[in-house]
């Protein structure tokens, strides 16, 4: 059987097509530190890293290892109605390392972000303690741009557009309520109506084209949120585990200290899929503390013996400090360098970051050979070309990168944690030959 066909196919038809459309159907058959190889032996740099799941690069070794060793090792895989030992290690690190706000704290497991997303708000509707709304209606209030995951609950608090508009004309979505980003007028103003269980919101908006929340934002948040009996959920499912340079980058601003911190992807170190919300002391009892409502929130794996212990070596290895300061020093570096290379290329308008988490925003072409008919697409007329443009240039130098899902004029720097400089080098002349490329066809010619 032809697997790589199969799974145009039978698992995604649609994605596969585009791929062959735009020559980028790869077969990749392995992986290693920050790179992928595909069945012709061609080495591919990964700039995408599993949107920010393969932080410790692909086939650690250590996780490897570890993932061995445990399944070796005869443990029960699940602990059904019994005490799991391996989720309560993992739990306990994680508070530990979320810092003194979390001593006492609880961890609730899936396999996801949308996993942890769901389990913060469920919890938080139940948990807060908001001194007007009694057993009346409560709400979660969402700072706008955002991408939280696509299950239903998560998706009421998704930015408007592609992942979400469908579902809210079908109308099965939440009622939260809507704040713009890194607006805290706004969010008083909603947080005053009394029936806000919780304010959910990313410490950088990734997908809404790597918007970095302002100094002192999150702190105010929090500040506001617990005014008014209201949690404060961060989302670190893409910023967490390393990403920027701290364990969370909640961490970088002085004072904050959520409630409940979402945490996926890199925790499974690309090698098991795992969730957590990561909560303070008595939330998760306020909500589910009680034997009947114990299990009410419950998933069948969720914590299972494999990804804790697979989690727990992850975060472990991401807590190095050598490691968190190599991301901030290369991070630093790196977007100067794409600033410094770009500086004169009217198509790049924008580079900006924090420790390996960036975004080059790309200006769109107005060449008429360029537009999304001119190129075989015309059902994406509307959405930008110049990322997308920047991405296959790239992908023709064996860069895999990707756009970010709500904007796609913005091309992400994502790369494992563990990207060599000569990977950043290339990915620095990659950018500046498409931007110069970018910037040979802005003007169309007069006809
Ligand atoms: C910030 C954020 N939250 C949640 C999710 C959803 O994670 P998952 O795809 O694991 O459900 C994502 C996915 O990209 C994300 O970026």
């Amino acid at each position: 059987m032809d697997r790589f066909a199969a799974y145009t196919r039978h698992v995604n038809p649609a994605l596969g097509r585009f791929l062959e459309l735009s020559g980028r159907a790869l077969r990749l058959v392995r992986a290693t530190g920050a790179h992928l190889i595909d069945d012709e032996g061609r080495t591919w740099d990964d700039w995408i890293a599993g949107f920010g799941t393969l932080n410790l690069g692909h086939a650690r070794p250590e996780l490897v290892e570890t993932a061995r060793a445990h399944l070796l090792g005869g443990a029960p895989a699940l602990y059904p109605e019994q005490l799991n030992p391996f989720a309560g290690e993992l739990a306990a690190r994680l508070l530990e390392a979320s810092g003194p706000g979390f001593a006492d704290g609880t961890v609730f497991f899936g396999h996801g972000g949308a996993d942890a997303v769901e389990a913060a708000i469920k919890t938080a509707l139940l948990a807060a303690e908001l001194p007007g709304a009694g057993d009346g209606p409560r709400t979660i209030a969402f700072a706008d741009g955002g991408f939280h995951g696509v299950s239903l609950g998560a998706l009421s608090a998704m930015a408007p557009g592609l992942y979400r508009d469908d579902f809210d004309r079908a109308g099965v979505l939440a009622p939260f309520r809507r704040v713009p980003w890194a607006d805290l007028e706004a969010l008083e103003a909603t947080l005053a109506r009394g029936d806000v269980a919780a304010f959910l919101v990313e410490p950088i908006q990734v997908e809404a084209g790597v918007r970095i929340a302002p100094p002192g934002y999150l702190t105010a948040a929090a500040e506001l949120c617990h005014a008014h009996g209201a949690l404060l959920i961060v989302d670190e499912v893409q910023t967490g585990m390393g990403r920027t340079g701290r364990l969370f980058a909640w961490q970088e601003s002085e004072g904050s200290v959520p409630d409940i911190v979402c945490a996926a992807k890199a925790l499974g170190g690309g090698v098991v899929p795992i969730g957590a919300a990561i909560m303070r002391a008595g939330i998760w009892e306020r909500a589910f503390g009680s034997p009947l409502r114990a299990e009410i929130h419950a998933i069948t794996m969720g914590g299972n013996a494999l990804a804790a212990a697979v989690g727990a070596r992850a975060l472990e290895l991401t807590r190095a400090p050598a490691l968190l300061a190599g991301v901030r020093e290369r991070g630093r570096s790196l977007l100067a360098a794409l600033g410094a290379a770009t500086a004169d290329c009217p198509s790049v308008t924008r580079v900006e970051g924090r420790g390996l988490l960036g975004g080059i925003t790309v200006a769109d072409p107005d060449h008429p050979s360029l537009s999304w008919e001119a190129l075989g697409l015309p059902e994406l007329t509307g959405y930008p070309t110049g990322g997308p443009l920047l991405v296959e240039r790239l992908a023709r130098r064996r860069i895999l990168a990707h756009v970010c899902a709500h904007d796609w004029a913005v091309v992400r720097i994502e790369p494992p944690l563990v990207v060599e400089p000569d990977a950043c080098e290339r990915f620095v002349d990659g950018v500046l030959e498409a931007a110069r490329w970018l910037d040979e066809h802005r003007r169309s010619p007069v006809a």
